[in-house]
């Protein structure tokens, strides 16, 4: 049997998914396609999705500006994506569509794949930057990983009480940029999720690092560029970096999971998405 899977959103004509879930078929040794369905929002987006049901695709991922939009039609939301409030992932099982987000499990799993003990030590504490979808998905697999400590920090204050008031489990404190920029030495993890820093505007960081404790870790989810001033600041100060750019290998990874049942090994294709990367 040969798969059939696909992405829809826009723009996505230089999307990174094709390549990569192409390479998991290779890995996983099955047949099968990955294609772009690029969907203009001039569109009309429910006639799109019928269509798409007649295309009977196996799964396919959803991204910008659907991951909302793409929920009334589904058969079924999974309990994550359905507190995060976005689906990236549909399922097609007989005929039912099936959303997922993979997104919160993928940062996990990247963050275990550098740091493999990190996930064990609960008592870490950690500051979330971000109100957006990202670090809600983010923060519900903290959260449901079973870290007892994330506290949000974001320009709005209210998106970040409103991610704060989802989900119980953790202590959360919310803070001003400002306030998280001075207290920076209080935490052991501080994950970077907002579009602060993103190419073109590479040259800005979202918050400065001057009071950095050495023995923390600074993670981003930005990928373009690979190396953010936030990780560069980071890195002066001798501290541990994460790229943003395993987070999208490792939600893939799950993505091609729940469509498959397989889980392929990924580790080598860090050094490669890295090379794409750098030569866009
Ligand atoms: P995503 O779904 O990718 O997380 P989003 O929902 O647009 O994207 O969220 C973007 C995040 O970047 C938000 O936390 C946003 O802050 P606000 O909630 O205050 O809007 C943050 N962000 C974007 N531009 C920013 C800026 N110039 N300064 C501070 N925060 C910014």
């Amino acid at each position: 049997m040969a798969y059939e899977f696909g992405l829809i959103g826009y723009p996505i004509e230089h999307s990174l998914s094709p390549w990569i879930h192409k390479q998991f078929m290779q890995k996983a040794s099955v047949d099968g396609s990955y294609s772009i369905i690029e969907i203009n929002p001039r569109e009309n987006f429910l006639e799109q999705m019928d269509q798409l049901k007649n295309r009977n695709l196996h799964g396919f991922n959803v991204t910008i500006p659907y991951k909302q939009k793409i929920i009334p039609c589904l058969d079924e939301v999974s309990e994550e994506a359905r507190k995060i409030g976005a689906v990236n992932t549909v399922l097609n099982q007989d005929g039912k569509w099936i959303g997922y987000n993979t997104d919160g499990v993928g940062y996990i799993r990247s963050l275990e794949g550098k740091f493999p003990n990190l996930v064990a030590g609960k008592d870490k504490r950690i500051l979330l930057i971000g109100g957006g979808g990202a670090a809600r998905g983010i923060y519900y697999a903290l959260v449901t990983a079973g870290f007892l400590q994330v506290d949000i920090a974001n320009r709005t204050e209210e998106s970040a009480k409103e991610i704060a008031a989802l989900y119980t489990g953790a202590e959360t404190n919310i803070l001003t940029l400002q306030d998280a920029e001075r207290q920076i030495d209080a935490y052991d993890i501080i994950i970077q999720t907002t579009s602060v820093g993103m190419k073109p505007e590479q040259d800005i960081s979202i918050i400065s690092l001057d009071k950095l404790r050495s023995a923390s870790i600074v993670s981003e989810i930005i990928y373009q560029p690979l190396e953010t001033k936030l990780l560069k600041q980071a890195q002066m100060r001798g501290a541990s970096v994460h790229y943003g750019h395993t987070m999208l290998l490792y939600q893939a990874q799950y993505a091609f999971e729940i469509w498959t049942n397989k889980k392929v090994p990924i580790e080598d294709m860090d050094d490669q998405l890295q090379l794409i990367l750098e030569g866009r």
